[in-house]
């Protein structure tokens, strides 16, 4: 990959070892994936900040470059607990001492202490046609699909290395040639909102890295989307969706491969999904909730069973009053906090992406119903 003359400065070590380091890394990738250079981004979204999911390996990394900063809007993925109310939700102290100290490594560098995979819903939302570096699945689909923003699914390093540069390798997501699909699939069926999440999956798992088109379906509300394109990412690393006169960007090849969903591979989703009958707790918030479905579950709550709702920081201050089997908590989600520890052994959620991780990360039984169902 062409590196400009101040690009490879930094690569020799003129800003400092740590910038050697990140120019290293975005300089390495753009080789492994043929990149012709580096362009500049909007804003950063940096994974890998649970100390659940980087542990005692991570914390070190991110406090050895924690003496140099960003320099583009950087932002956080959810930590492994609510910084504020972490006793609340039953966290060690020895859990929450180190995940402090991975909050202080980030913002020392300028990363902004909004720790959420809905940055768009806590007045992060990029331009149509902006290139930025995301890498939490949900996020970076959302982004692609429903935005028409431009990024790759990054990790955790490079994200952060191309929030230091201000600058990320031009490949993948990144060049109008790569938004193109080469499989659509037919929905002939009315779709519930659990059904987003379901389809999602579904067609997550058969698309797997590929770009899937949709026809077939003629509304839909950015919130439903945003359940279809966590589900695909889960269900099969799914970077962006493309849905026929619905998102920004709609481009398939000639003769792509067809497949017609049928309403059964949703059912078996759901019941796969399905592995327990009496949660200790309903969760919301996977992907973390908007401020409007806040309030459309404390309008319509019926249950008095313990129901945690994950949503940003932003998002959570613009609430004062919580009905009183709720726990809103803002900075993390039931997945990446140590939830298994804290004596849960059966979670209920409305997400096929919370469900995917509960049994495969947290090694959880899990039930998955639609909000209503779940709140009545
Ligand atoms: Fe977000 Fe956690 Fe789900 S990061 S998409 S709430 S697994």
């Amino acid at each position: 990959m062409y590196l400009t003359k101040d690009e490879e400065a930094i690569l020799n070590g003129e800003l400092g070892e740590i910038k050697a380091k990140a120019m290293r890394i975005l300089a390495t990738l753009g080789d492994i994936f043929d990149a012709d250079k580096l362009i500049p981004i909007e804003s950063a979204q940096i994974a890998g900040v649970s100390y659940k999911t980087i542990g005692d390996a991570g914390l070190e990394f991110l406090e050895d470059w924690s003496n140099t900063k960003v320099i583009i809007e950087s932002r956080m993925n959810p930590a492994g607990m609510d910084l504020k109310n972490w006793r609340e939700m039953g966290i060690s102290e020895t859990f929450a001492e180190k995940q402090l100290r991975i909050i202080k490594a980030l913002t020392s560098m300028g990363v902004k202490e909004s720790c959420s995979c809905t940055p768009y819903h806590a007045g992060l939302v990029p331009k149509k046609g902006s290139h930025i570096a995301w890498s939490e699945s949900s996020a970076v689909v959302y982004a692609n699909s429903v935005l028409g923003a431009m990024t790759n699914r990054e990790g955790g390093p490079s994200a952060l290395s191309a929030a230091l540069i201000g600058k990320t390798p031009n490949y993948g997501l990144h060049l109008k040639k790569n938004r193109i699909s080469e499989v659509v699939f037919d929905i002939n069926f009315e779709l519930s909102d659990l059904d987003y999440s379901l389809l999602g999956y579904y067609i997550g798992s058969i698309a797997k890295n590929k770009i899937p088109a949709i026809i077939g379906i003629k509304h839909a509300s950015n919130l439903q989307l945003k359940a279809l394109g966590a589900g695909a990412a889960a269900g099969g690393g799914v970077a962006m969706f493309m849905i026929e006169n619905l998102t920004p960007e709609y481009e398939i090849i000639k003769n792509p491969e067809k497949i017609t969903v049928e309403y059964d591979e949703l059912v078996k989703i759901q019941e796969q999904f399905c592995t327990c009958e009496h949660p200790d707790i309903i969760t919301f918030g996977c992907p973390h909730c908007s401020y409007e479905e806040i309030i459309d579950i404390f309008d319509k709550v019926k249950t008095e069973q313990e129901i945690w709702i994950c949503t940003s920081r932003e998002v959570k201050e613009r609430f004062q009053k919580i009905p009183n089997n709720i726990k809103l908590f803002c900075d993390t989600c039931m997945v990446v906090a140590p939830i298994e520890e804290i004596g849960i052994t059966c979670l209920a959620t409305d997400s096929t992406k919370c469900a995917h991780y509960s049994q495969n990360l947290s090694n959880l039984k899990t039930l998955i119903k639609s909000r209503e169902e779940l709140i009545s």
